[in-house]
């Protein structure tokens, strides 16, 4: 996979139908989605329980796309070596979840994946400042994170906006990625405040799979895109 600085679509698979997995992941691969999003939850850090470590073993035996691994797992470090193992290609970590930020970032740097933050819609965008030096991609959660299908907060693309001048000046900044709520009718919007890349789990997932990839794919081309740091 090419990374030229151009926006990434990351269908969240946890939209997905989990009796055909595979044949789904398969059809957001061939439509040309570039990363694929996998939401991992614990039932603590969210009230949510989702799935982790055999499934991520599985599909990367299948696929190369670009695992996006995003751990709502409260102590996340306790666990980065063994997603690291499973195949993610990059690792994000809940600000709030870990008890050293820091040292959380520097286990995943090294197990040599790339390294991701991100903060839940009520923590303030200024917190990531200490830590712009140390990612390859920011997640700004659009939703509480815990469960898909959910409403994206408008308050987004005002911390979007902060965040893309927070990083403005760097000489090679981090990626930023939205999740939550992102639609074929606010991914324009989300663009514009300064996202480059966009998770989207029901508006994937939801419908004719081949068509919403293309659709995304044809909005976030037409873009101009962020000057993210290359990811392979
Ligand atoms: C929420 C997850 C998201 C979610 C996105 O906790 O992190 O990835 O699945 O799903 P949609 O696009 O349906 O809001
Ligand atoms: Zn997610």
């Amino acid at each position: 996979m090419k990374d030229s600085g151009i926006n990434r679509l990351s269908p969240s698979i946890l939209a997905a139908d989990f009796n055909i997995l595979g044949e789904q992941i398969a059809a957001v691969s061939k439509a040309g989605a570039d990363f694929l999003h996998f939401d991992v939850m614990d039932g603590l850090f969210v009230p949510s329980i989702s799935f982790g470590i055999p499934v991520l073993q599985s599909i990367r035996k299948k696929t190369d796309m670009f695992l996006d691994v995003h751990l709502m797992i409260k102590e996340p470090i306790r666990y980065v070596k063994t997603f690291a193992e499973a195949g993610a290609d990059l690792i994000t970590v809940h600000y709030e979840a870990c008890g050293n930020v820091k040292e959380t970032l520097a286990a995943i740097r090294e197990t040599g994946k790339k390294v991701g933050i991100t903060i839940k819609p009520g923590t303030d965008v200024s917190v990531l400042e200490d830590y712009i030096e140390d990612v390859d991609l920011i997640l700004i959660m659009s939703v509480e994170p815990g469960f898909g299908g959910q409403k994206l907060l408008p308050e987004t693309y005002e911390r979007l906006k902060k965040v893309r001048k927070m990083i403005s000046g760097m000489k090679k900044p981090p990626l930023l990625e939205v999740d939550g709520g992102i639609t074929l009718d606010n991914v324009k919007d989300i663009l514009e405040a300064g996202a480059d890349t966009i998770v989207a789990g029901s508006s994937v997932f939801r419908g004719d799979i081949a068509e919403n990839v293309t659709a995304f794919e044809k909005i976030l081309k037409n873009k101009a895109g962020g000057k993210g740091v290359p990811l392979r």
